[in-house]
């Protein structure tokens, strides 16, 4: 595991994705436990790219729960539609926020977070979770996040 990799402004997106893929895929090879793998994915995104909240949410009892995260404390369950991540839930979909203020219904953890990405997990086409990713940057997230993430997501 490279932990001196980061994402420094102006490199290339895809390369820093490209170099972290076999190392999530092989810290997933070693291990079953979805919590744990969960906790290192966010570990690794966080130190990779600097991102200012990382974390997943799990569907259980039909509401998101709060999962493995780095970052500030966080809202701890969220219903089926509400906010960015219920609303990726409910779409079964990746959505992209360039601006959480113009999201209507964005539910704000911290006043910090300017921009966000929500990818959800699927297993037989069914979420059972999702990740979720605040930026302190406008705009910070593009089609190349989505992409990346959806594969890390797939790994799960
Ligand atoms: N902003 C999210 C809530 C979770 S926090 O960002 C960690 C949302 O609108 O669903």
């Amino acid at each position: 595991m490279n932990e001196n990799l980061s994402y420094t402004k102006g490199a290339d997106k895809a390369v820093v994705y490209e170099e972290l893929l076999p190392q999530i895929k092989s810290l997933l090879e070693d291990e079953t436990d979805t919590i744990a793998n969960m906790a290192n994915i966010a570990a690794v995104l966080k130190t990779a790219f600097g991102f200012f909240w990382v974390g997943f949410y799990r569907v259980k009892e039909d509401q998101l729960i709060l999962g493995p995260f780095q970052g500030n404390l966080a809202c701890t369950r969220i219903k089926k539609g509400k906010g960015v991540c219920g609303k990726a839930w409910d779409l079964a979909g990746t959505i992209m926020v360039p601006d959480v203020d113009q999201f209507e219904g964005h539910i704000a953890c911290s006043s910090m977070s300017r921009s966000e990405i929500v990818v959800p997990i699927l297993h037989d086409k069914i979420v059972i979770g999702v990740l979720d990713i605040d930026s302190d940057l406008l705009q910070h997230f593009n089609e190349t996040d989505a992409h990346y993430l959806e594969i890390i997501c797939s790994l799960l």
